[in-house]
């Protein structure tokens, strides 16, 4: 890969994103550019938006207005004769590979072994061959530390294993971005440790990633960058040791004290 390739690798450009639900306008005009490599922090209080953003991200919702780009392509639409048409499926579904997602209740396929969780995607979408992504997954599932449970089934999993599968599973296409949605908020608490430890090491490695998190001593360890949301807006941003310590906006400060308890 060249340099140039390398610099453009997981660059997100979320551009005057609105979205309603009915009349209720739950995303009210989100800009938010993410550099390759970034890690975002995104908090926010309960209902203010941050499934729906992370899910307009890889088009698992669409868009009312403006636009979601990664490195300058758009994701879930195409642009003909001035105007943003929705593609076809199999397109969308080729974008939305170079997305990872990992969600809260971990959403594993539940008749399908650890292994075959990972294996399902690279395979499904022709990417690689049986035997290549066999392969892939015992590597992706010794890297969140879990070679020795390749063939149990999710139910045998405690939730921190089963969402370090989830974890694998999004690694298995490689994608430029991965985002996480309250990736901890259904473990018991001692479980939590073992999958930031996971998200702590893909950060360095300079995937992009995008948190939605309650942990706010995490987010500060890890983030590049906070950004809190409110209300569909991003209320405020900015470096963790800024936004985290010492919040310029009452709002978020409110919210901050709430969180700490
Ligand atoms: N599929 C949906 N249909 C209708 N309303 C929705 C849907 N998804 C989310 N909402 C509403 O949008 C608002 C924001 O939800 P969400 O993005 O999940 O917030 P957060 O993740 O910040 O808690 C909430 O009021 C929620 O009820
Ligand atoms: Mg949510």
């Amino acid at each position: 890969m060249t340099a140039t390739q390398e610099a453009t690798r997981g660059l997100v450009e979320i551009h005057d994103v609105h979205k309603s639900y009915g009349g209720h306008e739950v995303l009210r005009g989100i800009d938010l550019t993410i550099q390759p490599g970034e890690v975002v922090a995104v908090l926010g209080p309960s209902g203010s938006g941050k499934s729906t953003l992370l899910r307009t991200i890889n088009h698992l919702e669409g868009i009312d207005r403006g636009s979601v780009t990664v490195d300058g392509q758009l994701i879930g639409y195409e642009l003909r004769g001035g105007r943003l048409h929705e593609l076809r499926e199999r397109e969308i579904l080729r974008r939305r590979t170079q997305i990872g997602i990992v969600f809260q209740n971990f959403n594993l396929f539940p008749h399908l072994t650890a292994l075959e969780n990972v294996t399902e995607a690279p395979i499904a979408t022709g990417a690689l061959s049986k035997e290549d992504a066999h392969e892939l997954a015992l590597g992706l599932l010794a890297r969140v530390g879990l070679a020795e449970k390749a063939d149990q089934y999710p139910r045998q999993l405690s939730g921190g294993q089963q969402q370090r599968v989830a974890i694998a599973r999004a690694l298995a296409l490689k994608p430029k971005v991965i985002l996480f949605d309250e990736p901890t908020s259904a473990l018991d608490p001692e479980l939590v440790g073992e999958v930031l430890d996971v998200i702590r090491d893909l950060a360095q490695l300079g995937t992009t990633l995008v948190i939605v998190t309650h942990e706010i001593g995490f987010a500060r360890e890890v983030a590049d960058r906070v950004v809190f949301v409110d209300g569909g807006v991003i209320v405020e941003q900015g470096p963790p040791s800024q936004v985290l310590v010492a919040p310029e906006h009452p709002r978020t400060r409110e919210f901050l004290a709430k969180v700490l308890g």
